[in-house]
């Protein structure tokens, strides 16, 4: 006889985010400093529940009368309500009706139902994702059997975009393939395209018939809710097809809830009705039905007045938050290093940076420094606070030729 069913695995390592959790947990130094976790902190170092969500759930519990199922597509007026936040009002895929929104459980939900739709419709195209990206996508696009390649995004010895590689491997990408590309607040890079970038992007999906797949994580931490999402509104204003996976995790600190969202633009009507039919046919396969509580607090604050103006004022409070943080620990690297090697971090935008140093030299800032951060050198930047900062700049300066 052979080996039991569960004998047959041998245990996978931690993931690296993990390990890096757990060792920062073990770390009994006062001086310890968590740049790894890609949560939002305030400045007690706690990852609040927004005051517009606390009054939200109140009111939500209070008039709910049932927990009876809502349906494999989630809440009607939240994705409403989604579509209006994410294209704006007067979208033309929108006006066109060639827009669906299936509520789905966070933004990893929506990632992994648009590979399966993507796969549903053709399983041998090619998803281009950038390099680097977030760690996620790989194992949320790849595990549906897509054949996965990265473009050139970003250069981390020159702390630049790579527009133009990218553009170039892009022109070789075979006719109906999908680019996914994160909308803004690139993780882990902090780095986006400008608008004209944007325009010359949408431009050559449009003539190589590429399929972009854009990942909106970070609606609101860059500039508001309009500006961030611009990219995507211009290049859904172009393209016959686009896919936009959607999460509430962090602009509404949301996270354990799970509230997200997968949009699906088809070139028309009846192509849009096609492809929900099959995204609803993926979501029943694979949870039946999202959570409900989270999209029905966010629904909530979308439709109530009050509550948005609240959520709007305490979105901008954690977003200059970041920006504060990035302009003072770029200043006090200057100051440490007597150069202006870190000032990119300045103009970077949402939580992440890579900081650009040796995995040695991370090593050395978690063994001798106690400063965790992910081992690529990525740091969150919401883990800076005013009274570690000049303790971070000082260890960065002494290990970053490590
Ligand atoms: C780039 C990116 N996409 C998507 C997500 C989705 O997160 P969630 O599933 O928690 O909504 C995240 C969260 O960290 C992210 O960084």
């Amino acid at each position: 006889m052979g080996p039991l069913l569960f004998q047959r695995l041998s245990r996978l390592s931690a993931d690296s985010i993990l390990g890096v959790m757990a060792k920062y947990r073990a770390d009994s130094s006062p001086l310890k400093v968590d740049l790894g976790v890609g949560v939002y902190r305030d400045l007690s170092g706690n990852t609040p529940v927004l005051d517009c969500v606390r009054r939200a759930e109140r009111e939500v519990l209070a008039a709910q009368t049932t927990k009876s199922y809502v349906a494999a597509a989630g809440r009607e007026e939240f994705n409403g309500a989604v579509e209006e936040l994410v294209l704006g009002s007067a979208h033309a895929a929108r006006r066109g009706r060639r827009a669906r929104t299936v509520q789905s459980p966070g933004g990893c939900g929506a990632l992994r139902l648009g590979a399966e739709l993507i796969r549903a419709a053709a399983p041998g195209v090619t998803v281009h994702i950038s390099d680097p990206t977030w760690g996620n996508h790989t194992p949320l696009l790849g595990s549906s059997g897509l054949r996965l390649e990265r473009y050139p995004y970003y250069d981390t010895a020159a702390n630049q975009l790579r527009f133009e590689a990218m553009l170039e491997r892009l022109e070789r990408a075979a006719d109906g393939d999908v680019v996914l590309i994160h909308a803004c607040c690139h993780n882990p890079t902090g780095a986006d395209l400008a608008p004209a970038q944007w325009q010359v992007l949408a431009e050559l999906l449009v003539r190589r018939r590429l399929v972009p797949f854009l990942d909106l994580a970070y609606q609101g931490f860059a500039v508001d809710l309009d500006a961030d999402a611009a990219g995507v509104r211009l290049i859904a204003s172009q393209v016959p097809e686009a896919l936009i996976a959607v999460s509430f995790s962090k602009n509404l600190g949301l996270y354990r809830e799970r509230v997200g969202a997968l949009i699906a633009i088809s070139e028309s009507e009846a192509g849009a009705d096609a492809s929900l039919s099959h995204v609803l046919q993926i979501a029943r396969s694979i949870y039946s039905m999202p959570p409900d509580h989270g999209a029905a607090i966010a629904a909530h604050i979308f439709a109530n007045p009050a509550l948005k103006g609240e959520w709007l004022e305490e979105l901008a409070a954690m977003r200059t938050r970041i920006a504060d943080m990035r302009a003072l620990l770029a200043r006090q690297l200057r100051e440490a290093t007597g150069d202006g090697t870190f000032d990119f971090i300045r103009a970077q935008r949402g939580m992440f940076s890579l900081l650009g140093v040796s995995a040695q030299a991370v090593e050395r800032l978690r063994d001798e420094h106690h400063i965790y951060m992910m081992s690529d050198s990525r740091m969150n930047l919401a883990g800076i606070m005013p009274d570690n900062v000049n303790y971070v700049a000082e260890s960065i300066a002494a290990e970053r030729f490590g």
